[in-house]
Parts: C-alpha cells; sequence; structure tokens
C-alpha cells in the first residue's frame, strides 16, 4: 500500500458520540493516527483536524452531530480545518452527509478506519494547495476486527475491549445491522493476551464489547470466520471468553456489554453467578413486554420467555443487578400493549432501565415496512410514565442497600466534589463517599457502610480494609 508521509504533526481533535463501542474505536482511531505521526489536542480551536465519531442510533444522535457541524463552519470559514466524519452517520448517510454537507472533508464508516490516516493526509494536502478534496471509506467488511492495533486507552481504571463487531440480528427498528454490518468474533488467544497487557498496564477492570457481546463465537480451527451454528461447532463461547478473561491474574473485575436475551445459555449464567472476578450485572434489553410488539420487533422471544431468564438468573444469584433498554411508541403499539410493559418493569424489579421514544431510522425493516404512527405526544407520554415507574423502583431497590458493606471500585474524583470518591459497586451502581482519612487509589477495591441513597447514588463510609 502507497503510504502518504507527513512533515509535520497535524493537530487532531476527536470528539465521540453514542456507544461504549464507539468510545473504543476512538481509540482505535488514536492508535492508528498516532502511528502516522498524528499528534492530539482537546482543545478544538487549536486542531488542523475536527473528526466526530458519530452515532446513527436516534434521531437525537443525528441532531448533536448536525449542531457540531455547524459551528464547525464557523471556524472553518476563519482558517484551514479538515473536518471528518466517522462511525455509525458516516456508515448511514454517507448519501445525505456528502451532498448537504460541502464542509466535510473526510467520511470513514467503522470498517475503516486504517484508511483513515491516509485520507485525512491526503485532504489536509488538498486544502494548503486550495483543491477542493473528499475522501470517503464506507465499505462494510465480513473480516475487520482491528485484532492487530492496540487502542491508545485514556481511562485508567476500567478499559474497552471489543471482542466481536457487528450484528446479525436485523431487529426492525436498529441501524446497527447497516451500519455495523455482520457479526464477526477476534481470536480468543488475542483478546487474552491484550487482557495481560492492560494488567501490566495497570488496569483493574475490562469490560467486553460487542454489538451483540454474548453471541461471541470462535471456532480455532477454522479462524474467525467461524460459519453458521451447527457448522463444526465451535469451541470457544461468550462464557468461555469471559471466565478465561476474568482468570487473567491481576484483572479484578470483568463487564460486558451489550447482550441480547436471545443468547443465555446455563454456562454463561452459571459464569456471571459464580465467578468471583465478573460482576453481578446483566444488562438485559427488554425493549417491549407486549408479544405482538416483540414479534414486529423482530426480537425472537415472548415476554414469558424474557421473565424465565429473569427467573433463571435470579435463581443462580438474587444479588445480579438487572438493568434495561425499553422502546416506546414502536409502529402500531397500542396503549393496552404500552401497559403490558409497564408491567414488566412493575414485576421485574429492574436497578435502571433506559427508555426511548422509537425514531425511524433510514434503511431499517421498520422504515421500510412500518408506518411511524404514534404520535410524538403519545410517545412522550408513555416515556414519562414508565420513567416515573422506573424512579420509585430504583430508589426502593437503593434504599435496601443501607446499612449492607459492599466492594466499591475507586474511579476517581466525585463529579460534585474532589473532596469525595466515586466509585462503583459490583452490581454497578455508583457509590460517593468522603476521602477524608482514605488511603485508597483509584483502581483500589475498598469496603463501604452504605448509609444513604439516592435513585441513582450510595452514599456511605470507607472502613478499614
Ligand atoms: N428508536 C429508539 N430507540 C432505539 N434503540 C435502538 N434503535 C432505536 C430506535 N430506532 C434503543 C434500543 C437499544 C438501545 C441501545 O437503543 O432500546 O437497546
Ligand atoms: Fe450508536 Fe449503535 Fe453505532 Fe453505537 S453501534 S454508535 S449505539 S448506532
Amino acid at each position: 500500500m502507497h503510504l502518504v508521509k507527513i512533515d509535520r504533526a497535524h493537530r487532531v481533535h476527536i470528539e465521540s458520540f453514542g456507544c461504549q463501542m464507539n468510545e473504543y474505536d476512538t481509540e482505535l482511531v488514536r492508535s492508528l493516527l498516532k502511528a502516522r505521526g498524528f499528534t492530539f489536542t482537546e482543545d478544538r480551536e487549536r486542531a488542523d483536524v475536527v473528526l466526530m465519531n458519530t452515532c446513527a442510533i436516534r434521531e437525537n444522535a443525528h441532531t448533536k452531530v448536525y449542531s457540531h457541524l455547524a459551528e464547525l463552519r464557523a471556524i472553518k470559514r476563519q482558517r484551514h480545518l479538515v473536518v471528518g466524519v466517522l462511525g455509525c452517520m458516516a456508515q448511514n448517510l454517507k448519501e445525505e452527509l456528502t451532498e448537504t454537507e460541502p464542509l466535510v472533508d473526510v467520511l470513514a464508516g467503522p470498517d475503516s478506519y486504517r484508511r483513515l490516516p491516509d485520507l485525512l493526509i491526503q485532504a489536509i494536502e488538498a486544502q494548503e494547495q486550495g483543491l477542493k478534496h473528499r475522501g470517503m471509506a464506507v465499505e462494510l467488511s465480513e473480516y475487520e476486527t482491528y485484532d492487530d492495533i492496540l487502542p491508545e486507552r485514556t481511562d485508567g481504571v476500567n478499559a474497552w475491549l471489543a471482542v466481536m463487531r457487528g450484528c446479525d440480528n436485523f431487529c426492525s427498528f436498529c441501524v446497527v445491522p447497516y451500519t455495523r454490518g455482520r457479526e464477526r468474533s477476534r481470536d480468543p488467544q488475542g483478546i487474552i493476551r491484550e487482557t495481560e497487557h492492560l494488567v501490566a498496564q495497570g488496569h483493574k477492570q475490562v469490560t467486553l464489547l460487542g454489538q451483540n457481546v454474548n453471541s461471541y463465537q470462535f471456532n480455532a480451527r477454522e479462524g474467525a470466520r467461524l460459519g453458521a451454528p451447527g457448522a463444526g461447532g465451535c469451541d470457544w463461547d461468550f462464557a468461555r471468553l469471559m471466565t478465561a478473561v476474568a482468570d487473567v491474574p491481576g484483572i479484578e473485575r470483568v463487564r460486558f456489554t451489550s447482550p441480547h436475551p436471545k443468547d443465555f445459555p446455563p454456562a454463561l449464567l452459571d459464569a456471571v453467578a459464580g465467578h468471583p472476578k465478573i460482576c453481578k450485572h446483566i444488562h438485559l434489553p427488554l425493549q417491549s413486554g407486549n408479544d405482538r410488539i416483540l414479534d414486529v420487533m423482530g426480537r425472537s422471544y415472548t415476554r414469558n420467555e424474557y421473565l424465565a431468564i429473569v427467573d433463571d438468573i435470579r435463581r443462580r444469584n438474587p444479588d445480579i443487578a438487572l438493568t434495561t433498554d425499553i422502546i416506546c411508541g414502536f409502529c402500531s403499539e397500542t396503549d393496552e400493549e404500552f401497559m403490558d410493559t409497564y408491567r414488566v418493569v412493575q414485576d421485574v424489579g429492574f436497578h435502571a432501565a433506559f427508555v426511548f421514544k422509537y425514531s425511524e431510522r433510514k434503511h431499517t425493516i421498520a422504515a421500510r415496512k412500518y408506518p411511524d404512527d404514534v404520535p410524538e405526544t403519545v410517545k412522550t407520554n408513555r416515556v414519562n410514565r414508565l420513567v416515573d415507574l422506573q424512579t420509585g423502583i430504583a430508589f426502593r431497590i437503593n434504599q435496601e442497600m443501607i446499612g449492607r458493606t459492599i466492594a466499591t471500585m475507586v474511579e476517581g474524583d466525585a463529579k460534585r466534589s474532589s473532596s469525595q470518591w466515586k466509585g462503583r459497586a459490583d452490581n454497578s451502581l455508583t457509590v460517593v463517599w468522603e476521602k477524608d482519612g482514605s488511603r485508597a487509589r483509584p483502581g483500589d477495591l475498598v469496603p463501604i457502610s452504605v448509609s444513604r441513597a439516592s435513585v441513582t447514588t450510595l452514599f456511605g463510609k470507607e472502613l478499614p480494609a
């Protein structure tokens, strides 16, 4: 491949929107750019290149990016500036972005980051010569896992670690299969080696990432392109992978996101329930509690099957915290159907629920087949009712923690005051306590006796270890 050399260090400013996978991808991009001599700045005003790693999941993610683009337009009127749009929006809205946004010099989708350094250098050179140029790399790949790229990580305690990419589920509302392509899993040996490297760098926690993380599968004999289920079986599934990562000496905690309820075999539930290093938290996206809506969404489980998984989890370990995602006002959802969701939320008692208004996404099955016919005011009303319900539930669950002592991993200063620590309980709840007399450091596990609780946070006192 022809590599263009750069003769001075161009300063790059990257803004990341969306999910944890996007944060991880931003770290990958930093690594790829650093290897080619780019430097980085937190200050957008001093940057030669501004990159936005975008999300396409809901309308408000788009709106945010467009308002940032408007700000960049003002800067670009004054001076040279290369603007790049990366990620899911670049992939999904390439036509729209190139037609309506002369401002955008480079577009790169999630599978094309290896080409980004060259595209940026070409754009910089073109701009310096006063030429119009647009670089675009938006091919999806069946193989790309960036297995050989070590991300430029910024957080000291937690490390994101992508184990698979893409999604084959095609839920009718979801844009992800179109922006991130087909499922593919990384070689487990590479993942374990990377975990050992993370320990050596001082990380205490890894969060395993994938758009559909628990459908991870790798067949060592056939390589990463392991085919359809049943095609010769597979030696590595997600339970085996997560256990191997949790067994790496020096790792204190392992988390994972985002799973699908269809891929929770008993071995995976046993691993979460029983392995001391695997956190007692499962994010189990419900989306709807009504069977007809679940069917139209293409979710492949019924309300009762979902509730049976919840029972299976709690039978193994009642301390496992459950969180969920819910969409309100999906195409044709009636108020009675919404009430089925409401009742599931009431019955399960999630630690947290992320509740979204349905927003139609270009290219999805729903956009092609089902009218977005629930009025905006009805969607808002349903979201508000669920949020009110969940607020009461979370408050009650957190109150029950008062008086208990919980192992908490120190993450850093609390948001409100640097005289307090912020940390995370094993079940993912945020914990805040006074530093006074504490000798803890970020990454340490300390016992906190809980004395007070709000809807989102536990407050307490650090006990001697
Ligand atoms: N509209 C609203 N919410 C959506 N999600 C995914 N696609 C859409 C959409 N088109 C939500 C789902 C998913 C979470 C990450 O975002 O609840 O689990
Ligand atoms: Fe957003 Fe989904 Fe892309 Fe993550 S994978 S950035 S949530 S659209």
